[in-house]
């Protein structure tokens, strides 16, 4: 008897193998635990016809076997079903996973759409360097050393010298050294100064940058131009308002602010209650700056004008915080898919 179940383990074994699904699982099942027929349920049935002593070492030996292909044909079971279930997982007729598609930062829109303007104006655009001279970022520009104007561009020095530049003006020198006028440029980039990072101050920000030096421009133009520049930038703003100002390059200088479109003008929380919003500074080109670069400003004149790009974005689009540009959250970035139509 006890050769009987050895031969009915080995068996099993090589059925078991052999085994593809849940059908070929219950047909084994049946064949060696069947109730009437199963070849170990035949086996434990006729225990009895054995003697005692007998019957004690089969039984045991049958009774486990019982319990090993009990065991095995459940982890058998299992194991199909996983398989089943990933088989129905895979539905090949399901729709993918959407692909999103990358777009522009609003930083660089706007960059797009003010460089735009002004080359369809006759500007041409123009790059300079972001780490450059104390020559070229202030000097040149009538700032001398102990201009209380080096203050609010207070910067990283590299070595003595050499800086990270602080605004784009220094490429209309560097521009100017190069050619001889008539000059229409802009140039965008990136400035550094020693701010600390808050809601409206990043340490390194964006700057656009004009000049035009062309004999007899006046400041009539300079008006007319950010005037239909404003315009066209801040559609939904009624009023520019150009205010004296000071810049140790320009002369006269001014500051050009719209009115606020939350209030109308009238003065509320997002305007400092004072119904407008400074966008720029600007001004005629300084006798000065003109005579440094080697031109005569007996015979020419020009104007230039700058701005902080990250500034025109949050107005134009109502963004609150000048960190939301850098820190790369794609739920924010992904409201500007409308916009470039993506
Ligand atoms: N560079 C100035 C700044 O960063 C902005 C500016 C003012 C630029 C007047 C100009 C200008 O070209 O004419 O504060």
């Amino acid at each position: 008897m006890v050769e009987k179940v050895e031969e009915v383990r080995k068996g099993f074994e090589k059925a078991l193998a052999e085994v593809q699904d849940g059908e070929g699982l219950e047909a084994l099942r049946i064949r060696f635990l069947g109730r009437k027929n199963g070849l170990l349920t035949t086996i434990l049935h006729n225990l009895k016809i054995l003697s005692p002593e007998e019957r004690r070492v089969a039984g045991a030996d049958a009774n486990r076997l019982k319990k090993e292909i009990e065991i095995r044909l459940e982890s058998l079971e299992n194991t199909l079903k996983g398989k089943e279930k990933e088989e129905v997982s895979l539905d090949l007729t399901l729709p993918g996973p959407e692909i999103r598609t990358g777009h522009l930062h609003p930083l660089t829109l706007v960059s797009q759409d003010m460089v735009g303007f002004f080359e369809r104006l006759g500007f041409q655009f123009q790059e300079g360097p972001e780490i450059e001279t104390e020559y070229y970022n202030f000097d040149a520009l009538n700032t001398p050393a102990d201009h209380p104007a080096r203050d609010l561009h207070d910067t990283f020095y590299l070595s003595p010298g050499v800086l990270l530049r602080s605004h784009t003006s220094p490429v209309q020198i560097r521009v100017m050294e190069k050619e001889k006028p008539p000059v229409r440029m802009v140039t965008l980039g990136r400035c550094y100064r020693r701010d600390a990072l808050d809601a409206s101050h990043s340490p390194v920000f964006h700057q656009f940058e004009g000049l035009m030096v062309e004999k007899g421009t006046n400041f009539t133009h300079l008006k007319g131009i950010i005037t239909y520049f404003l315009e066209y930038i801040f559609p939904f703003s009624s009023q520019t308002r150009f205010t004296p100002a000071f810049f140790p390059f320009t002369e006269p200088s001014a500051e050009v602010s719209i009115s606020c479109s939350n209030c109308q003008g009238k003065g509320c929380s997002s305007c400092g209650h004072t119904g407008f919003l400074e966008i720029l500074g600007c001004g005629m080109v300084h006798p000065k700056v003109l005579q440094k670069v080697g031109y005569n400003p007996a015979e020419i004149t020009g104007f230039a004008f700058g701005m902080g790009v990250e500034r025109i974005a949050m107005i134009k689009y109502g963004i609150p915080d000048i960190r939301l540009f850098y820190e790369n959250d794609i739920r924010f970035l992904h409201q500007f898919r409308e916009i470039v139509g993506v």
